[in-house]
């Protein structure tokens, strides 16, 4: 009771310190940041950095502080982010920065969480973000091409850079001012692109550079895969392993700007997943090889809210396998390997830092060690600056892929699993090996699901719950009308090219035609057995093919060929095109070229009299869906709309509407709806867009039933899902929820079921951990190297067993505990022929009814060894109780 009292104080005053610093924005004692062939120097003092990626806008304001909490938690010093454009300046001149964009809070919440910032201007970002984060405005600026020595782009791009670097300024944000921010990024992969622009290119390089240093920033820049960055800008890796990266320049330091810790997802496609060994086995590799500033990309990567995920077919989550997922809660054991390898780390970064280079030994064929050490006086240096007057750390490092290796290093002897690094701060005692997972693996589960809403009759069933039903009113419908909606429409003798007319304020796209067709036709088509076809050269994202008001063909693809037969009556037939974009391109050179719709010839075949150009008829053009610009789907407007009641047994099935109402499950949990019965659309709840959704399905095979984190990994490697669709579950923000009726607006393109839309609850369910004897004991334990004789130190040897639950949570149930040889992993655990017979009540006495435990793994701590000459390992499953209030607590 005494220690969560004084917790609850210490929260209350840390909270009100973090309150005043956002508000006075003084979080540090101004610095300077500045930088060596080894590292950046900050205040003086080269530092060994870990920084994690994520980005504002995919995530709300509400999120922010306990997304930066956790990657603090986690052992990160720094934020990372980019600038989004195209979030920034939806109109030419009009800005915004409130909100999901409100960067200067941002920016102030990593200052008073006493974290640095890495700001990625770009302003190109790429990140999987519509339109790599231009402005689709930017498009129309005259004479205008991305990207190269060009005039108008160079003054829209100076004008933005300009515009960021300066509010950052005003708000003090940089480090010389007190603020956050150590650095900064211009460009971005740009090296992937420069030969397309050739001479173009290479004056656009240096140029942006030039620019950039201009803007008297005060902090370093970073440009990221660009070899030929000039010599103020630090030139940056982005890969799944960066070790053995060489800036182009002796007097620039190794930095890491985009570790992929997994990867992003395309409609359709698997979910990949990266292995916490082989992450943590790059970043140590890194760190060993003389690498200073790693960032996870990404460590938090969020969702695509609004229609803001990138292109071709990129989904609306960006979980990206992330340390922290899409709805905030840890990916473990990835977080919490990742945590130990950070502490591992930092304890030597007195050594690394004092090196100016590692000594490198060969152990054998495929292991190798790098030495950072410095005894006094050597290379001139004063050693008192960096605490020491003497330091050693190492990595042994077994590259081998498949067998594990005996290493001797200054006359002891390593073990080091296969594709692995051990971590030894003093030189000596091994604290960290990359292949060994001492962190809990948490199993994440849907707390309960229910339909959201039924007809009368199921609602009855609930309400016998009272209070716990999630209904307020049954589902409602309007149709969205096929075509022509609005007076705002034009019409051309010519097929204009989507972007051009959309500007990308709608997915949707209307193109509308007649045909005529006369009896010669129907008679040559049925003496001849043919079908007319319309057929275009290329298209992208989706098209959708209606003739006199029905849906009859539907492609969906990346620059494509269409081929689609078609049907028309005698006489005048409608013939209605909709051009669909699912994000726009967001990588790759010309991106002011690519647009969107169709390309090339577009025709149809099969008439009697030769094919029929469509470009040369007459087309009305219509931007949009009439629900979505009369923002049918907000609080405000959508009682307008004309809605009716929705039957179960008479489902619109395309271009339709739908609504309800539903309540808020009690609690902090994160919350999605399930639209996996549904078909391709978009979604809002009260107002809020919470993205496009599809239910498009994974291919059936390409999944691997194990994974095996040893050997280069690449997103096809370990991937999930296959034959489910890749997203149905889609989150709706804590923040963007009331108690009761919150409106839920679906527009529903190819037909679905409303009725079985269910609401979830996200929580951490199952927590398991597995740690022998033999296992390091844990990283806090350990003492800065601080002694004159370099090592570090320890008071207890004991390894340990630590499991946590999620914040509101406390450990509910034991369902499985072994100390001794149990077998098997999380959720799999048996008993082996050795087991302690307290096992049991030993954690359960430690562990029941807290948020989190530590168990010793000592025979001392079981009563006495079980077996004599085995090591032993414990192995625990645990259960974390449901949050209190919910309706998964109250029908337990
Ligand atoms: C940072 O560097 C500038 C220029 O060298 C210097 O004037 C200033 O005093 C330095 N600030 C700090 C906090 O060291
Ligand atoms: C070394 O650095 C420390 C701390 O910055 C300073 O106090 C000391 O005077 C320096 N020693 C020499 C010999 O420069
Ligand atoms: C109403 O819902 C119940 C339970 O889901 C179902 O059994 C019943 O058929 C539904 N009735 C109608 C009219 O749709
Ligand atoms: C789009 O419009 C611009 C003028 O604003 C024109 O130069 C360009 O050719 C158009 N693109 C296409 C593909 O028609
Ligand atoms: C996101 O979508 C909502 C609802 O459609 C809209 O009101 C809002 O302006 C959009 N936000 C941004 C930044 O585009
Ligand atoms: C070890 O114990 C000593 C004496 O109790 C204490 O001063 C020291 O901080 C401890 N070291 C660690 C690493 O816990």
């Amino acid at each position: 009771m005494g220690v969560s009292r004084a917790l609850l104080r210490f929260l209350v005053s840390l909270s009100l310190i973090i309150q005043a610093a956002v508000t006075t924005a003084n979080f540090f004692k101004p610095f300077n940041v500045s930088y060596d062939h080894r590292a950046l120097i900050i205040d003086g003092k080269r530092r060994m950095l870990i920084s994690a990626g994520f980005h504002y806008p995919r995530a709300t304001p509400e999120m922010w502080p306990d997304l930066i909490a956790k990657s603090k938690k986690g052992g990160a010093d720094v934020i990372q982010t980019y600038v989004f454009w195209n979030g920034h300046e939806p109109v030419r001149g009009q800005y915004y920065f409130e909100g999901r964009y409100d960067i200067i809070k941002f920016v102030k919440l990593v200052g008073a969480n006493g974290l640095y910032l890495h700001l990625r201007i770009g302003p190109y970002v790429c990140a999987e973000w519509n339109f790599g984060g231009f402005p689709v405005w930017l498009r129309d600026v005259p004479g205008i091409e991305f990207r190269t020595d060009n005039v108008p782009f160079k003054e829209e791009m100076e004008r933005f850079v300009k515009k960021i670097v300066k509010l950052m300024r005003e708000e003090m944000l940089f480090s010389w001012q007190g603020g956050p921010i150590i650095m900064l990024q211009i460009e971005n992969e740009y090296g992937n692109i420069e030969s397309e622009y050739h001479q173009g290119g290479k004056e656009y390089v240096k140029w942006a550079a030039q620019m950039a240093l201009d803007l008297g920033a005060g902090v370093p820049w970073v440009m990221c895969r660009q070899s030929d960055a000039p010599d103020n800008i630090i030139n940056s890796c982005n890969a799944y392993y960066c070790d053995g990266f060489k800036p182009n320049s002796h007097n620039k330091p190794i930095f890491w700007t985009e570790d992929w810790d997994g990867w992003y997802t395309k409609w359709g496609g698997r979910l990949p997943h990266r292995p916490a060994e082989d992450l943590a086995f790059a970043v140590a590799r890194f760190f060993e090889r003389g690498g200073s500033f790693q960032n996870y990309y990404m460590y938090f990567g969020g969702t695509n809210f609004n229609r803001t995920s990138g292109g071709p077919f990129l989904i609306t989550s960006y979980d990206y396998d992330a340390p922290i997922d899409e709805y905030g809660l840890l990916s473990e054991p990835k977080w919490g390997h990742l945590k130990d390898l950070h502490a591992a780390i930092k304890l030597c970064e007195p050594a690394l830092v004092a090196a100016d280079s590692p000594q490198y030994i060969k152990l054998g064929p495929k292991q190798e060690a790098h030495v950072y050490r410095v005894d006094t006086n050597t290379e001139g240096l004063n050693l008192t600056q960096y605490g020491s007057q003497s330091r050693c750390s190492a990595f042994l490092a077994n590259i081998d892929e498949r067998k594990a290796a005996v290493v001797r290093f200054l006359g002891q002897t390593y073990h080091l699993p296969p594709w692995s690094v051990s971590i030894l701060p003093d030189c000596r005692n091994t604290v960290f090996n990359t292949a060994k997972v001492g962190a809990q693996t948490s199993i994440k589960m849907v707390e309960f699901e229910l339909p959201l809403f039924s007809n009368i009759s199921a609602r009855q069933q609930f309400t016998v719950h009272d209070e716990v039903s999630y209904f307020s009113k049954s589902w409602m419908t309007v149709k969205e009308p096929i075509g022509i909606w609005s007076k705002k429409i034009f019409s051309v003798q010519a097929i204009l090219e989507h972007l051009n007319v959309t500007k990308d304020h709608s997915d949707y796209l209307w193109y509308i035609t007649r045909i005529y067709v006369s009896d010669d036709d129907i008679t040559f088509w049925e003496e001849k057995q043919v079908r007319p076809t319309l057929t275009i050269d290329s298209m992208r994202d989706v098209l959708r093919v209606f003739i006199n008001g029905q849906l009859t063909g539907s492609v969906i693809g990346h620059w494509v060929k269409v081929v689609q037969p078609v049907r028309f009556l005698q006489g005048y037939n409608d013939l209605v095109l909709l051009s669909e974009t699912v994000g726009l391109q967001n990588y790759g050179a010309f991106l002011e070229k690519d647009g969107a719709g169709f390309r090339g010839q577009i025709k149809l075949t099969g008439f009697k009299n030769g094919d029929i150009d469509l470009s040369t008829l007459s087309w009305t053009y219509q931007v949009g869906l009439k629900g979505e610009f009369s923002s049918i789907y907000t609080v405000e407007e959508n009682e307008k709309a004309g809605w009716s009641d929705l039957m179960v047994d008479a489902i619109p099935a395309t271009f339709t509407w739908y609504k309800t109402y539903f309540n808020a499950p009690d609690g902090t949990d994160p919350v999605a709806l399930d639209l996996g019965s549904m078909g391709k659309g978009q979604a809002w709840v009260n107002g809020h867009h919470i993205g496009r959704y599809w239910t498009l399905v994974a291919p059936k095979d390409g999944c691997q039933r194990t994974c095996d984190y040893r050997g280069p990994y690449n997103s096809d490697k370990c991937t999930t899902n296959c034959g489910k669709p890749t997203q149905t579950r889609y989150h709706v923000p804590r923040s963007w929820l009331k108690a009761s009726d919150n409106l839920l607006v679906i527009f529903e393109e190819t037909g679905g079921n409303p009725f079985d839309i269910s609401i979830e609850l996200h929580s951490v369910r199952i927590i398991c951990g597995q740690v022998s004897e033999s296992h390091y004991p844990p990283l806090w334990k350990w003492s800065l190297p601080d002694f004159s004789d370099g090592s570090i130190s320890i008071n207890n040897t004991t390894p340990e067993l630590h499991l946590r639950c999620d914040d509101e949570h406390v450990i509910a149930s034991i369902e499985f505990a072994s100390y001794g040889t149990p077998q098997g992993s999380c959720q799999k655990f048996s008993k082996g022929n050795c087991h302690a017979p307290s096992s049991l009540s030993v954690v359960s006495e430690a562990c029941l009814g807290r948020k989190s435990c530590f168990v010793g793994i000592s025979n001392s701590v079981f009563s006495g060894d079980p077996c004599h000459g085995v090591v032993k390992t414990l192995a625990v499953e645990a259960r974390c109780a449901s949050s209190p209030n919910t309706l998964g607590a109250s029908k337990l």
